[in-house]
């Protein structure tokens, strides 16, 4: 793959088909900003007001302690940078949320998901938390330097607030020191780096950008990530896999599968390549 190291910003693009969406971005693995497609993120429904009073069914324990939607939310709006609501807050958009997120559309991809098809089987699938909501305030940010578990693409859609996104592009990995068992988080603290413990870190070239209501940022696997909060906010993220990430996605599966189960290892090596290729063939017919 190209380098991408020395890209200095993201594209912003409204009114992008999906065939340049694939050619220009997933095919070569880069970033994009798409500003339009997301109307439905304008909606009452998105409101703090309704979220509280239709949600506070929902939990969540933190350090021990429980809170409520409304206390979640309450935490994030009143945030600072010294006094940080606890952060990520997640809840299953599909689960929890089913009323408005239940046939949310996968703007960029249309159905080439393979999580969502049958063909891929749940104990593979289960744990990629394929919708993804969270709830965040002002100074809260992403615990780690990350690329997205098991190699999905993720789309991330900005519903309230204002969100930064620093990515780091995938060949600059060595400059991330992960560690073997959790390699897609990186040790380095990149608003405050130790660079006599990371001194490679220096050669690190991010790329910033900031996403506002309506507006989803794609970020290819494997892409380092992290994001800062500048106020009240909610994003849904959802993860995916296609023809381009397959194989990545298949190999992290492996290394997962072969720690937490080593005798079924050998299953997913397999299944890369038939199922694999069932997928290419399908897709070859739709397309
Ligand atoms: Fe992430």
């Amino acid at each position: 793959m190209k380098s991408r190291a020395n890209i200095s910003k993201i594209d912003r693009c409204n009114g992008l088909s999906q065939k340049a969406f694939y050619n220009k971005y997933v095919k070569t693995s880069l970033p994009v900003v798409i500003t339009d497609k997301a109307e439905w993120t304008s909606s009452e429904k998105f409101t703090i007001d309704y979220l509280k009073s239709n949600y506070n069914h929902l939990s969540k324990t933190i350090d021990g302690k429980t809170y409520s939607l409304s206390e979640i939310i309450d935490l994030c709006q009143t945030s600072t940078p010294e006094n940080k609501a606890p952060y990520p807050n997640t809840y299953d958009a599909l689960r929890d949320f089913p009323e408005n997120f239940g046939d949310l559309p996968e703007i960029l991809y249309g159905k080439s998901n393979r999580l969502n098809s049958r063909l891929l089987s749940n104990f593979f699938a289960k744990h990629t938390n394929q919708h993804e909501l969270f709830f965040g305030g002002y100074g809260c940010s992403f615990p780690t330097v990350h690329f997205d578990w098991l190699g999905v693409h993720s789309q991330i859609t900005q519903i309230i607030g204002k969100k930064d996104v620093i990515l780091y592009s995938p060949d600059q990995t060595p400059y991330f020191y992960p560690d073997k068992r959790h390699h897609h988080h990186s040790p380095v603290n990149i608003l405050n780096p130790d660079y006599d413990k990371f001194p490679l870190f220096k050669n690190a070239k991010a790329v910033k950008t900031t996403l506002n209501p309506g507006e989803t940022l794609f970020i290819p696997a494997g892409w380092w990530h992290t994001t800062y909060m500048h106020d009240f906010n909610l994003t849904v993220a959802i993860s995916h896999v296609n023809s381009y990430n397959w194989n990545f996605f298949m190999d992290e599966l492996y290394l997962n599968t072969k720690i937490h189960y080593p005798k079924l290892a050998w299953m997913v090596k397999i299944y890369k390549v038939v199922v694999g290729k069932i997928f290419n063939v399908k897709e070859a017919l739709v397309n």
